[in-house]
């Protein structure tokens, strides 16, 4: 990536990664429009969402499944953080958590959120803002503190988001994220041979508007839309951060198998030859 590359349909434009509160509160903002768009989406697929929960249909991926075990045996309270319209946080329920609580910036999503709660009559509760204020009154109930699907790179202050994670967990608790693997970000992502994207993998952010038609359908015209703000958290980053907090962290994969369709051109055998996604589980100690 020079200073900018469409994808997907997509202009991303390179920019100076957030050092200040102030910088990383404001991009924050901006992602609340821009995810408020996108929610519109994820609304008009409501009625699919509690009709795959109702049918017993976990949205989970089956190496978070794998990590997780038999929530039934563990987790009574899990906490999950950048939960959109709680498809995934609902199916930790049907998982076994016996309750479930979900924050997200987006104000469209939480409403998503509590209507699918509503039609389940599940024991769930949603919090509307931003990670970094996540309530206090949730310090130490979580067993599980569960996030990723496309998290981490919203993010503009990885120490603040490891710090909530770890005030939130009970002491012995087990966070585990499963998310992009930060070197996708080094390729195309349209291309049909594995092409260098160009960008710096250690320090990078980029700004762009609109979202991909593949992604968002019926999204307004880019124009019309919020600009949102992304960051590349290498893997020792995000590692740095949890450990800094206190967290030990007890496993990390890295995965050919992804959760979302990307680099939609690339022949399976390229595809299957890459880190697409990683997981990691981190425990508070007792
Ligand atoms: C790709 S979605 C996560 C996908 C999710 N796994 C699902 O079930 O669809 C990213 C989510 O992060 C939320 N988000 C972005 N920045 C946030 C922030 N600073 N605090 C809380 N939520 C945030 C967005 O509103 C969005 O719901």
């Amino acid at each position: 990536m020079t200073d900018s590359k469409t994808e997907l349909g997509v202009t991303f434009s390179r920019e100076a990664v957030a050092e200040t509160d102030a910088e990383v509160r404001a991009r924050h903002g901006d992602n609340r429009a821009a995810w408020n768009e996108a929610a519109g989406y994820y609304a008009s697929q409501l009625d699919r969402a509690i009709a795959n929960l109702k049918a017993g249909r976990s949205s989970l991926h089956p190496i978070e499944r794998r990590n997780l075990g038999d929530l039934r045996a563990w987790c009574d309270t899990a906490v999950h953080l950048q939960c959109a319209s709680g498809e995934d946080t609902l199916s930790l329920w049907f998982e076994g958590a016996k309750r479930v609580v979900g924050v997200d910036i987006s104000d469209v999503h939480i409403a998503n959120a509590e209507r699918t709660s509503a039609a389940l009559g599940a024991p769930a509760t949603w919090h509307r803002c931003d990670i970094l204020d996540t309530p206090a009154a949730l310090n130490g109930t979580a067993d599980l503190v569960y996030t990723g699907q496309g998290a981490l790179c919203w993010l503009h202050d990885l120490a603040g988001w490891a710090a909530v994670i770890a005030r939130v967990l009970k002491p012995g608790g087990l966070f585990h994220v499963l998310d992009d693997h930060p070197a996708t970000w080094l390729f195309d992502m349209e291309a049909s041979r594995l092409t260098p994207s160009g960008l710096s993998y250690f320090r990078h952010a980029e700004r762009s508007k609109g979202w991909p038609n593949s992604y968002i359908k019926e999204a307004a015209p880019v124009a019309d839309q919020a600009i949102k703000h992304e960051r590349l958290w290498p893997l020792s980053a995000i590692f740095g951060a949890l450990t800094g907090a206190g967290l030990v962290v007890e496993s990390l994969g890295e995965h050919p198998e992804a959760y979302w369709q990307n680099f939609p051109n690339l022949p399976d055998a390229v595809r299957a030859s890459l880190p697409l996604t990683f997981s990691m589980k981190a425990r508070r100690p007792a």
